[in-house]
């Protein structure tokens, strides 16, 4: 890409642009369950208040998704803000490739249906059972199970990872049991469709960002290895585990189903086909490398690696292309802001923890994960702890925080970002009174953010990629009135909200050079403009609108 332009009314500040992303914290629509209106955040307050500030849409169609009634998501939500401009999403373009028939008629998908025919073996599907469409949907699965049926292949094998994460957190059975019908309803003399294995997702297989690989070699044993304890049907393991483990569904234990003989019914094995079937890429890189990686592969011993035809629903990583082999084409998310603060010599810095490092970084960069240039962007990872976060809402706020101050005051760099996993990581958990602490642990450290912004002449601008510390309760659609537990609690919701998300820009050195009032109706990709006129650029052309004005 071209350098960018400097702005000749604008020249920008002497402190760096710092573009905090407060991971899941948007404005409720309702106060009870707000966590984030709960909470004690007299900073957050105090700042929104006295500066310039603007809800932005975070949400359906403003990221790319295909309809309003989608909630956004930190994949879609990064890349909206680190591209400036929309793209169409794994969602819509999964959605649009079985529409279209482009999948069915695609090299990849009749090179797997040809090798489980040929080897008379099972086509195998893994992924996420649930309609959350932020990783994966139902509908896409039972589309190209129907598809396999009508192609010939006269086994499959279901690997199904129960949701209660992006979807309510106990409703795995509205998922597996009409599901387990369906198949049934498929099944024929010359067809057999069954779930073979299955667990919750924070359990098994949908590690991300390198956390937990234990979770992948759980997974590798419950669907590959068949070793796991047996049940009859998905919806025994279920009812079962549940009622011994007390787990909500993203942390039921593994299961594996057995055939009539006691023995696992549908292990992945030589000659078999296998699809990933989540389109999102975060939580589907390391079930991949495990699948299609050779001797090179140390992260756990496989025992045995099946000799198959692995494809995954995309590509999930564009720079390392992995997997080799995929179904749908990813948006092709191009001329970054990363790219272009590269192309014009501007020395970046990037910081979170484990759990959402690759969110301002990979997501951030067009589900890219390699720099554009080692020598002008800077990468830092905090490890996470892998704790149930609800046990430890602070998450290491603190120690981003640390590494943040150094980074504004040494001068190095004028672009900074940071994300705050805590309104999301711990949103997730259900645990309203966690989210309270996580959001005031957090609200401390942005304390210490704007002094030093202060301090060094900067800017700071708050934001957001998706609620979810604002809508912690389930609400009934209709009337809006909390849902209860048998218990007379409120029923948890774990998922991502709707609601827009906070901007806020705080600029000690505001020297009138731009308007106060910022733009309404903006969505959160208009966050790459901003940035870039607040370093003293112009935006490219075809990003979306900034949400300042300048004089
Ligand atoms: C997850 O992967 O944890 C959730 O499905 C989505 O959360 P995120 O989009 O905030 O990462
Ligand atoms: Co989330």
């Amino acid at each position: 890409v071209d350098s960018l332009k400097k702005n000749p009314s604008f020249k920008g500040r002497k402190g760096p642009v710092v573009l905090c992303i407060m991971d899941g914290v948007g404005f409720g629509k309702y106060e009870e369950g707000d966590a984030v209106l709960g909470a004690k955040t007299p900073v957050l307050d105090d700042i929104t208040k006295n500066n310039p500030s603007v809800r932005l849409k975070a949400h359906g169609k403003a990221v790319g998704l295909p309809s309003d009634d989608d909630m956004g998501n930190s994949e879609v939500g990064h890349n909206a803000m680190g591209c400036g401009r929309v793209f169409s999403q794994g969602a819509k373009l999964v959605q649009n490739s079985i529409d279209t028939g482009a999948m069915f008629t695609g090299g990849t998908w009749k090179k797997l249906v040809a090798n489980a025919i040929s080897n008379k073996a099972a086509l195998h599907f893994i992924g996420l059972l649930s309609d959350g469409n932020v990783h994966s949907h139902i509908n896409h699965l039972k589309s190209m199970i129907e598809q396999a049926k009508k192609d010939g292949v006269s086994m499959v094998r279901v690997h199904a990872l129960l949701d209660g994460r992006d979807v309510g957190e106990t409703s795995a059975l509205d998922y597996f049991d009409p599901f387990e019908a369906f198949l049934n309803d498929l099944n024929d003399d010359s067809f057999d469709a069954a779930i073979a294995s299955g667990g919750g997702r924070m359990k098994i297989t949908m590690d991300r960002y390198n956390a937990d690989w234990s979770m992948v070699e759980l997974g590798w044993k419950t669907h590959v290895l068949g070793e796991g304890e047996l049940f009859t049907s998905a919806h025994e393991a279920i009812v079962d585990l549940r009622e011994r483990s007390g787990a909500i569904d993203q942390d039921l234990p593994p299961f594996v189903i057995a055939d009539n003989e006691g023995n696992p019914l549908g292990p992945v094995s030589d000659g078999d086909s296998v699809i990933f079937f989540n389109f999102r890429g975060d939580r589907s890189i390391e079930i991949s490398k495990a699948f299609t990686e050779g001797e090179s592969f140390h992260e756990f011993d496989r025992v045995k690696v099946p000799a198959v035809e692995y494809a995954g629903m995309m590509e999930y990583d564009g720079d390392l292309h992995i997997p080799a082999q995929y179904l749908v084409n990813p948006p092709e998310i191009s001329r970054t802001m990363s790219e272009y603060l590269v192309a014009t010599g501007i020395k970046q810095y990037s910081i979170s923890e484990t759990q959402k490092f690759g969110h301002v970084t990979y997501f951030f960069n067009g589900n890219k994960t390699g720099k554009f240039s080692e020598e002008l962007e800077t990468y830092v990872e905090i490890p996470s702890d892998n704790v149930p976060f609800e046990n430890k809402p602070a998450m290491k706020c603190k120690e981003i925080t640390d590494n943040l101050l150094e980074a504004i005051s040494s001068g190095n760099y004028p672009f900074i970002k940071l994300n705050f996993p805590n309104g999301d990581m711990v949103g997730h958990t259900g645990v309203y009174s966690a989210v309270v602490e996580s959001m005031e642990a957090m609200d401390r450290q942005i304390g210490r953010i704007r002094e030093a912004v202060e301090k060094a002449g900067g800017i700071l601008i708050l934001t957001a990629d998706h609620g979810n510390a604002d809508d912690m309760y389930e609400h009934d659609k209709k009337t809006g009135a909390v849902i209860h537990n048998a218990k007379g609690t409120p029923k948890a919701k774990t998922s991502h909200s709707l609601n827009p998300v906070p901007c806020v820009i705080y600029d000690p050195d505001y020297a009138g050079d731009y308007d106060k009032e910022l733009v309404e109706g903006l969505g959160i990709s208009s966050l790459a403009a901003t940035c870039i006129n607040l370093l003293g650029y112009v935006a490219p052309d075809d990003y979306d609108k900034s949400i300042i004005t300048l004089k």
